[in-house]
């Protein structure tokens, strides 16, 4: 046997009635328990998809504004394929790893002229489409037409690692774990058991003290009985985070105006607007790495002034400290050469474009220092 087959896995779960009384239990203990969200009060594909693709790496609390706002402004595919990409990023500021909603925005044009403005029903085509995983096309296809699809988020991957006391961190056991989620959902009410499952791991598998207690797997459950639950899902050794320090330069001219340039496609924060600056460089003053920077990326030469302000944020995989001065524009023409466009705006206009979250902090400073 290899490594990475546990036998554990496929023996105690698959095919059996156990997989029978896991559903009756769990559906049961939905019905009474299951939360109720917007987004389970609808089976337009279109909105469930704005959900799930919302829901991937975010909490249900912070979601729901969002889902709620982006439907009122784009009700419909076409809608939405028809959006600026500003329009867009303006509508999922705040909500991070913005490379969804630049994917949804494409893969909104794509259902538009390739399946004609109807979702797909298959799995197949549903992946074809970018930013849809297997597990997000699984969540939508059930929620929308009840397909036995199955899905494998980061709270079905705890609750499964913990129902079969999983012995290994489940990115090693991907294949066990979607082999058991396809084994467990029920395929008359795939719909129900999908958002069951999640709910539970949300609710009650937590990750940090769940309650055991009124579970309705406990007593299917290996690491409730072997008293590991708190041990698992095993995790990873974890790396150390980076942490980059940024000189950043708000660049006036003459009139007052600010320079701002969009960041190239690529990336965490593609397409998001900023204020221009980069990397510190090891010797380097901060002054002098605004100014090179605004030089290599612009080819414009600056004055830099004052510390506006010093903020630091942390991504999810690693750390930033922006260093925000003041700087004059003394010569030369703004190019794009490092990002995608420039633009000089008003502190008004300002509002109107997506910023990365860490900036909300250096244009209050701004506002203040007017
Ligand atoms: N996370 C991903 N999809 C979800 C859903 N449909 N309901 C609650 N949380 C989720």
């Amino acid at each position: 046997m290899r490594a990475t087959d546990s036998p554990i896995v496929l023996e105690t779960i698959l095919g059996t009635k156990e997989a029978i009384a896991l559903r009756r239990s769990l559906l049961a203990w939905y019905k009474k328990s299951g939360r109720d969200l917007p987004w389970r009060c609808t089976r337009d594909p279109y909105a469930i998809w704005i959900s799930e693709v919302m829901l991937q790496q975010t909490q249900v609390k912070t979601v729901i504004p969002y889902y709620e706002r982006w439907l009122a402004a784009f009700p419909t595919v076409e809608a939405l394929a028809a959006a600026s990409q500003t329009q867009v990023l303006k509508l999922w500021e705040g909500l991070g790893y913005y490379s969804r909603a630049r994917n949804l925005h494409r893969a909104a044009q794509q259902v538009v002229t390739e399946f004609g403005g109807i979702f797909p029903k298959t799995l197949e085509e549903t992946v074809s489409l970018p930013g849809i995983g297997r597990t997000t096309a699984g969540g939508i296809l059930s929620a929308a037409f009840n397909a036995p699809t199955a899905i494998l988020d980061g709270n079905v991957k705890r609750v499964l690692a913990r129902l079969v006391a999983l012995d290994r961190p489940p990115a090693r056991a991907m294949k066990q774990l979607w082999a058991i989620s396809e084994g467990l959902i029920d395929p008359k009410h795939s719909r129900d058991f999908n958002q069951a499952i999640m709910d539970l791991g949300a609710t009650v598998c937590t990750a940090k003290q769940p309650a055991c207690l009124v579970c309705p797997w406990r007593s299917h459950c290996q690491a409730y009985n072997l008293g590991t639950q708190l041990e698992l899902p095993m995790r990873e050794a974890s790396r150390p985070i980076p942490h980059k320090i940024i000189g950043v330069a708000v660049i006036r001219d003459e009139a007052g105006k600010i320079l701002i340039d969009r960041r190239k496609q690529e990336g965490l924060l593609g397409g998001l607007w900023e204020f221009p600056g980069g990397k510190l460089e090891s010797g380097e003053s901060l002054e002098d790495c605004v100014r090179r920077e605004i030089k290599e990326e612009l080819d414009l030469e600056i004055a830099v002034d004052d510390l506006l302000i010093c903020l630091d944020h942390a991504y999810t995989h690693f750390k930033v400290t922006l260093n925000v001065f003041n700087c004059r524009y003394v010569s030369g023409e703004a190019k794009a050469i490092a990002c995608d466009e420039i633009r000089w705006v008003t502190l008004d206009e300002i509002e109107e474009y997506p910023f990365p979250k860490a900036n909300g902090r250096i244009i209050e400073a701004l506002k203040k220092q007017v």
